[in-house]
């Protein structure tokens, strides 16, 4: 049965890094993949036509499709706009409109890229973390929030950070799932020495833990986890975190690798209906030049194929041959080093598919 997929490109260097992975899945469509792609506005880019970041033909679209791959949202021209409609809420609508919960993105160093990391090799080589992270909870989306004015005149900001014992319990099983696939360790990462709302947290955690006793649950402050996925990266296996706790090690477990041009990721609801993005945003500063690293958004694609459309061979093929490329010593600026063949996003696309 043909599998429908929305391509939404969004931003920047969205349309750019989105058009790689598009040549690559063409490639896979006249090998025997049968799927039918449909474009969609999102973030800034549906903005300026339809006057919101997120459209309803979008979200239909987003439905009624069997996966999404969505590139980037977010620039300067909007920035002052406000939040409600600023490209971000495209994003976010999406996650929590399809109710894509479990967000995954795996930090994993390619052995080609060991110098590419600010980190020593030795601490980072063969490095292979998968972070969950909750991504339609907590102080994302936590009422009340906004700006308001004080008595005194004075203005205050506030969000709410707040996760009910279901939410937690089902990102819980996720991790653990997870981790039963793998090396069966989870870091939970909290702050429950300071946050009673982590607490609840890391109480469910426990809880979640006996379900699954051949997996080893540990406890972790968010600020330590920090600290330790600089200072020693490998001794994580699945770490398991709130909505921006998840952002903020996401970013930082990127840099593990090299280039957070690499890192992929998948959000999946209860049924694993996925969407599938790079972990980088837009990157409007080197937007429209071709020099945008494709590989997170081509490697996304492959853990679409995975998660969503069934098809592990497929997904495993297009992982070998980002390695094969990297092997031919081809880089985007991103993960560039001396010796090796410097190449533009769309040349990069081109020997990923090339090699396929
Ligand atoms: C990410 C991004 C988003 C987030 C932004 C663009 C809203 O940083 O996917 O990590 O904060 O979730
Ligand atoms: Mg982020």
């Amino acid at each position: 049965m043909t599998k429908k997929i929305a391509v939404l490109a969004g931003d920047g260097i969205g349309p750019e890094i989105v058009a790689e992975a598009v040549k690559v899945l063409e490639c896979l469509g006249r090998n025997g993949l049968a799927v039918e792609l449909e474009d969609g506005l999102v973030g800034g880019a549906a903005y300026e036509v339809h006057g919101t970041p997120l459209p309803a033909e979008t979200l239909d679209l987003a439905k009624a499709s069997d996966a999404i791959l969505l590139g980037a949202v977010g620039g300067y021209q909007w920035e002052s706009l406000d939040i409600s409609v600023r490209p971000e809420k495209g994003l976010l609508g999406l996650r929590a409109e399809l109710e894509l919960f479990a967000n995954l993105r795996p930090a994993i160093l390619y052995k080609q890229l060991a110098d590419a990391s600010t980190l020593k090799p030795e601490v980072v080589a063969g490095l292979d973390i998968m972070i969950v992270r909750e991504l339609t909870g907590g102080i994302y989306f936590g009422q009340p929030r906004g700006v308001r004015t004080l008595d005194n005149g004075e203005r205050q900001g506030f969000n709410t950070l707040v996760y009910s014992e279901s939410e937690i319990e089902r990102i819980g099983r996720s991790a653990f799932d997870i981790a039963m696939k793998r090396d069966r360790r989870v870091c939970s990462v909290d702050k429950a020495n300071v946050l009673e709302c982590t607490e609840l947290w890391r109480e469910v955690m426990e809880q979640v833990a006996r379900d699954y006793p051949e997996v080893a649950l540990s406890h972790m402050y968010v600020d330590n986890a920090a600290m330790q996925l600089v200072r020693a990266p490998k001794q994580f296996d699945v770490m398991v975190t709130t909505n921006m706790f998840g952002d903020i090690l996401s970013d930082c477990a990127a840099m593990l690798t090299g280039s957070i041009g690499m890192l992929p990721s998948a959000s999946l609801n209860a049924e694993g209906k996925g969407m599938y993005e790079p972990i980088h945003g837009s990157a409007p500063d080197i937007a429209g030049q071709n020099v945008a690293n494709p590989l997170a958004t081509i490697l996304s694609l492959a853990m679409m194929l995975r998660y969503s459309l069934d098809e592990a061979v497929m997904a495993d093929r297009i992982e070998r041959a980002v390695e094969k490329v990297l092997d031919q010593g081809l880089r985007t600026a991103d993960i560039h080093s001396d010796g090796m063949q410097k190449v533009s996003t769309s040349a990069m696309g081109d020997a990923v598919v090339a090699v396929l």
